[in-house]
């Protein structure tokens, strides 16, 4: 103590006037200052190390991969993968495979979410309807590429969170419905393109109805509970024009569709 008093000089007591008692009304401001500081870098270093991982993949599984489309190369740049996944799995956020999202579903692959954007080639005045919300995460890029995506999830929990997510980041142009997405959104009909997120063993006929002429639907069709083909159908004179694109396996798609007799 007698340092002290002998450092600091005051000489009008045991405390110096310029280190506030941490349990006084002073200290308690300062040390909830510090914190909120030491919180905030922490955050923004966090922010840092993911924007540097963001673009990352966008160079090494993205762009080398073959997508060229600047627009979507720039949403893939632009949109914070690592806030559409579980806070536990941020850290894997932009590494090169699916992740698990809860309800046994899951946030696809970068690189899926990037090619299908590209083979719809939208334009910035477009009307898109996307099957299988998930996290909301391929709904935030395509909303930074056309005008009003629409989206569609059958798992309620999972469209709640995703709604709430997108507002929070300020995005305006997506609309969420919780509901079975074979049905489409005949309100919103007719839409320039059509993405379905989820497996199926056919195009569901609602979707097609409600994509206009010229317009372009993606999906991966195959065995919903094996491999599929990614398969791009465009609506050429009211009728399906269909290529097959790539080979993937997705989680497939529930509802109606099951209830579908097969051969
Ligand atoms: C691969 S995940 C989609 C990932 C999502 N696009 C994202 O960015 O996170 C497939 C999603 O389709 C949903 N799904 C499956 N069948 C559906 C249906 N009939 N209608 C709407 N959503 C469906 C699943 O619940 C799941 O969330």
């Amino acid at each position: 103590m007698s340092v002290l008093q002998g450092e600091e000089g005051s000489g009008r007591g045991r405390r110096s006037p310029r280190r506030p008692n941490p349990m006084s009304p002073r200290g308690v401001r300062a040390l909830g200052l510090f914190f909120i500081l030491a919180a905030g870098l922490a955050g923004a270093q966090d922010e840092a190390a993911h924007a540097v991982r963001r673009k990352r993949m966008v160079e090494t599984q993205i762009a080398a991969r073959g997508v060229r489309d600047p627009r979507v190369l720039g949403a893939m740049a632009a949109v914070p993968r690592h806030l559409f996944v579980p806070a536990g799995s941020a850290d894997q956020a932009y590494e090169d495979h699916p992740l698990p999202i809860g309800e046994g579903q899951t946030i696809s692959q970068p690189y899926i979410v990037a090619f299908m954007t590209e083979r719809l080639a939208l334009g910035p005045g477009d009307k898109v309807l996307e099957v299988g919300t998930g996290s909301g995460y391929q709904a935030a890029v395509l909303a930074r590429i056309a005008a009003e995506i629409y989206t569609v999830e059958i798992h309620d929990g999972l469209a709640r969170r995703a709604a709430a997510l997108l507002e929070r980041l300020g995005v305006r142009n997506v609309r969420v419905r919780a509901g079975d997405g074979f049905f489409g959104w005949p309100e919103a009909a007719p839409f320039d393109a059509v993405m379905v997120t989820a497996a199926a063993p056919e195009v569901p006929p609602a979707l097609f109805a409600q994509l206009k002429e010229g317009g372009r639907l993606i999906l991966p069709l195959g065995d919903p509970r094996g491999f599929q083909v990614l398969t791009v159908v465009a609506k050429r004179g009211g009728k399906p024009v269909s290529k097959a694109v790539l080979d993937v396996r997705f989680v497939p798609m529930t509802g109606e569709i099951q209830k579908k007799k097969r051969p």
